[in-house]
């Protein structure tokens, strides 16, 4: 399963990269907000932090004004991954874009058949958004089972890329039902390498090894 970082806070972005955990980065114009850059710069900078997707997210709402705003991110560097939203015009945007060989994450999607569409339009990745769906009192996770089964049955190439991660355990169960990516804030990266009886065992050995008056080299 690949872990990709949801932030456009390029500190963040290198101090996990380090971690050899990075195998791609998600942005959408609320991230980029909150970053206070220029979406260009930014996106530039990004992209050089990882070989993987740098999802980049078109803003205009019909087809021929996302196939011009795409144009533009798609020339920052060869690892832009355009994102257009489950709409209509978004689908035929990312027919056109895939065509040409450019990749596209299909986001803000919420039912398994507009994650089959976003397959038949050729999609690179489908977002799901499971935190929004738990927010709402509905269970995400079992979307993404369900587009799983979906893309299984078809042998779509399509990658199930759960986003709107909250916990760790949005983490778990994707794994576990086979999710190709998950997108997550970098303070849930952080939680999966934390464990309280791993912190409690090493206190432990770390005791008794001064207890010993040896050192190591
Ligand atoms: C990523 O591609 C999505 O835009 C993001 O995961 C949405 O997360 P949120 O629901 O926490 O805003």
């Amino acid at each position: 399963m690949k872990f990709f970082v949801d932030t456009a806070d390029t500190a963040e972005i290198a101090d996990l990269a380090a971690t050899g955990m990075v195998d791609g980065v998600t942005t959408n114009p609320s991230l980029i907000k909150k970053s206070g850059r220029d979406i260009m710069e930014v996106t530039r900078e990004i992209c050089g932090l990882t070989d993987g997707p740098v999802s980049a997210e078109v803003v205009a709402l019909d087809h021929d004004a996302m196939m011009k705003e795409a144009e533009v991110l798609r020339k920052i560097a060869d690892n832009v991954c355009i994102k257009v939203p489950l709409t209509v015009d978004g689908l035929k945007t990312c027919k056109a874009l895939t065509s040409e060989g450019t990749m596209v994450n299909v986001t803000l999607c919420f039912s398994a058949n507009q994650a089959l569409l976003a397959a038949k339009a050729g999609a690179s990745f489908i977002s799901p958004f499971v935190g929004r769906h738990d927010d709402n009192g509905l269970d995400g996770m079992t979307l993404i089972e369900d587009i799983r089964l979906i893309y299984d049955n078809y042998a779509f190439e399509t990658e199930i890329l759960v986003a709107s991660i909250r916990h760790p355990i949005h983490v778990l169960e994707s794994a576990r039902i086979g999710a190709d990516v998950g997108t997550m804030p970098p303070h849930v990266i952080r939680g999966l390498f934390k464990h309280v009886l791993t912190d409690k065992g090493l206190e432990g050995f770390l005791k008794d090894w001064k207890e010993t008056g040896q050192n190591i080299g």
